[in-house]
């Protein structure tokens, strides 16, 4: 593939000439970069398993991690997932009143969570139309993972494409989340043929990714939408730290997700460094206050402000990484909020 373009969006010129070079793109069975409110993602057609091959193949990822799949607008859900799986095995052994009241309450909660923070940072993980949504992009799995970003660009692209982009973050796998299109454009360069950009994502993490299920909220990731702000339409559990191998029950949730190449390890804020490490030969990812002595010194957030900290997080991890350093020291976050998000990635990132 010849070089992959940045195209800008700054002005309304700019952008419906990239929104039209993306579209065109897409049509042609490619994968094209985007922005989001949360980080960058490679967008692919959903309905065309080759053009969701050609996602995973310019990521390197393997095939049993699924895609989110987002939407041009709300009247896509429907077509896309069901509320209730008309094949779920519990049906079954229910009378079917039972079965009829569990479907209503479910599209009872997905219809209070999409209108509180659809379009916007939520993905929901609910049984899946294959004869919509093909295989590859679900690795197989009965249930697709599904939002509506909120970001103008993206939106804009998916309305004039007028159907479902499967779009993971457009990094290759296994490393680090793009927030910004030049990091997009590093990450796959070469692989692509576009990325359009506009500048620095606003979150600066992934979506929250949470299934409902029997009134249960379950988290499989957590992100920009809190557990305490989704506790208003359920009871929430938190499954994501839970898997450890490489075929997690809830899927994408490998252990070594958001690695920099140089090793990076976790520490408490302000405590001493691990025994070995020379502050000369490593980088520090300070939570608040910076230090003296280190090789680089990133601080993501001088106020303690964990939107702020997100926002800053991936960029903050990129530039330690480029630095030369030997190591890097992350300190812990408080993990209310956001702060779990955040954690949750630093966790990923010290995991290998
Ligand atoms: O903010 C985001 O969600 C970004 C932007 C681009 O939308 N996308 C993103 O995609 O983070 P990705 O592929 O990097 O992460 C999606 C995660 C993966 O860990 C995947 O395993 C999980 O979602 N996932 C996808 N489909 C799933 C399903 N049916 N059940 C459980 N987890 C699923
Ligand atoms: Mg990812």
């Amino acid at each position: 593939m010849a070089e992959t373009s940045l195209l800008p969006t700054r002005t309304p010129e700019e952008l419906g000439s990239a929104v039209r070079a993306a579209v065109e793109a897409l049509r042609a069975g490619e994968p094209v970069a985007l922005p989001t409110e949360t980080v960058y993602g490679l967008a692919a057609d959903a309905r065309s398993p080759r053009a969701a091959a050609r996602i995973f193949e310019a990521k390197e990822r393997p095939s049993f991690d699924p895609l989110i799949v987002h939407l041009p607008d709300l009247g896509w859900l429907e077509r896309v997932a069901y509320f209730a799986d008309p094949d779920d095995p519990r049906r079954e052994k229910m009378p079917s009143s039972q079965w009829g009241s569990f479907a209503r309450h479910q599209r009872e909660t997905v219809k209070r969570l999409t209108g509180a923070f659809w379009p916007g940072p939520l993905t929901l993980v609910l049984p899946r139309r294959s004869e919509m949504i093909p295989d590859i992009v679900a690795a197989g799995l009965g249930t697709v993972a599904v939002r509506m970003s909120a970001h103008p660009v993206f939106a804009a692209v998916a309305a004039a494409f007028g159907g479902p982009l499967a779009a993971p973050s457009a990094n290759r796998f296994g490393r680090i989340s793009p927030t910004t299109g030049a990091h997009a454009r590093e990450e796959l360069r070469g692989r692509i043929p576009l990325v359009l950009d506009a500048g620095p994502t606003a979150h600066g993490v992934e979506s929250t990714i949470v299934r409902p299920e029997s009134g249960c909220l379950q988290i499989l990731r957590p992100g920009p939408v809190t557990a305490e702000q989704l506790a208003e339409f359920g009871n929430v559990i938190h499954l994501s730290g839970q898997a450890k191998d490489n075929r997690p029950e809830a899927p994408g949730m490998l252990e070594s997700h958001y690695a920099p190449r140089t090793p990076l390890r976790l520490i408490d804020e302000g405590s001493g460094l691990p025994t070995g490490h020379e502050p000369a030969r490593g980088a520090l990812l300070a939570w608040r206050r910076r230090r003296p002595g280190f090789l680089a010194v990133e601080t993501l957030s001088p106020a303690g402000n964990p939107r702020e900290a997100a926002a800053r997080l991936f960029a903050a991890m990129r530039r330690l990484d480029a630095a030369g350093a030997d190591w890097i020291v992350a300190e812990r976050v408080p993990t209310d909020g956001l702060g779990a998000a955040i954690m949750d990635r630093l966790t990923r990132a010290a995991a290998r």
